[in-house]
């Protein structure tokens, strides 16, 4: 007996599209390649080290000798760019390693960049790596001759940390990097180091700005790994407060303004709205970076049995893409290229 009110029949069905693997391969609008990948390694000084990161699975400090295999492996299996995290020797309140030309860094662009020509050498341009306080420039203390006595003690000083990231640029571009990145969101960063760039016989070479980097607790697994937490306060005062948007496309503005070539958002998938916006706003290349903390959640949760680490993975780089990022730099690069080549 027909009933009164038959149910009715869907005329539209998308299911159509999704009846097998092949068909579903078919109409798969974001597909990973290795080449969207940047992979971080950490540098550190010595021979032979490769020293478990421990809240980083499969994420080891190396020496520079093993910095180069790793590199080596990285760019065979299709990888592009590494980008390059340096552990100095020793640390002082203006960061000196990362300008000196015999630094941790210099020393292993020249390394990768003999042994890999090929292989694009980024350099995360900052001194929290390198500072005995631990923020990414030169702060506020009295006595110092920077001292400005109008701004509290342990204040980051913009203007002198610029001229120090400009000489670092410029040595880490004389040994041989393909691309500097500035990761400090201090004002004028992207303008010092263009010019100095330029000035010093570098203006081939290319900066990917940092450009909307939040102050975001994801980064915990990364200050263990890179010795970068900040001995007194936070990074408030220059990285961007996780509630502005606005802000966001101000900064990138300023970037794109000054000669920025390729834009980054960090972090990565908690951010996806911004990712969105700047790639509308843009066309500028955009970079996307999966944090630390990102990369620790989903192998402690893999880890006790409750997701799936290489599913889970893939699917967060795939939404990091499918948001509008051109590249995505992670912890994941190396996993997720064998994954995918299955
Ligand atoms: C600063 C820098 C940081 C990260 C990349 N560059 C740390 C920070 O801002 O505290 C974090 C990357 C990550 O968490 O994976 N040199």
């Amino acid at each position: 007996m027909q009933s009164e009110n038959p149910m009715p029949i869907p005329m539209l069905r998308p299911r159509r599209l999704r009846t097998s693997v092949t068909m579903r391969s078919l109409v798969r609008e974001t597909i990973l390649r290795p080449a969207d990948f940047i992979a971080p390694l950490f540098v550190r000084h010595g021979n032979g080290i490769r020293q478990p990161i421990k809240s980083m699975p499969g994420q080891f400090q190396l020496s520079i000798d093993q910095a180069v295999i790793e590199a080596r492996d990285l760019a065979a299996r299709g990888i592009p760019a590494v980008i390059l995290f340096g552990i100095p020797e020793h640390k002082d309140a203006c960061g000196s390693e990362n300008y000196s030309p015999d630094g941790i860094i210099p020393s292993a662009i020249r390394a990768i960049k003999a042994a890999c020509p090929d292989l694009l050498v980024i350099t995360d341009m900052c001194f929290c790596e390198y500072t005995d306080h631990g923020h990414c420039g030169i702060i506020n203390v009295p006595g110092d001759k920077h001292h400005i006595p109008a701004l509290p003690h342990g204040y980051l000083l913009n203007d002198p940390t610029l001229e120090l990231l400009a000489k670092a640029s410029v040595v880490h571009a004389d040994a041989g990097a393909d691309i500097i990145a500035p990761s400090g969101m201090i004002d004028g960063m992207i303008a010092a180091i263009r010019t100095a760039l330029d000035a010093g016989g570098h203006s081939h070479i290319s900066v990917m700005s940092y450009a909307a980097k939040y102050a975001s607790g994801f980064y915990g697994p990364f200050r263990d790994a890179a010795e970068s937490t900040p001995t007194f306060g936070d990074r408030h005062q220059y990285q961007m407060d996780p509630g502005n948007k606005r802000e966001a496309m101000k900064e990138v503005a300023i970037d794109v303004a000054e000669g920025a070539d390729i834009l980054m958002v960090k972090p990565a998938m908690p951010y996806l709205d911004i990712i969105h916006q700047i790639r509308a706003a843009y066309d500028h290349p955009v970079a996307a970076y999966q944090v630390s903390g990102e990369f620790a959640m989903i192998h402690a949760a893999a880890a006790n049995g409750w997701v799936d680490l290489e599913r889970c993975a893939l699917e967060s780089l795939t939404c990091i893409k499918r948001a509008g990022a051109d590249m995505i730099l992670t912890y994941f690069a190396k996993d997720a290229t064998d994954w995918i080549s299955k």
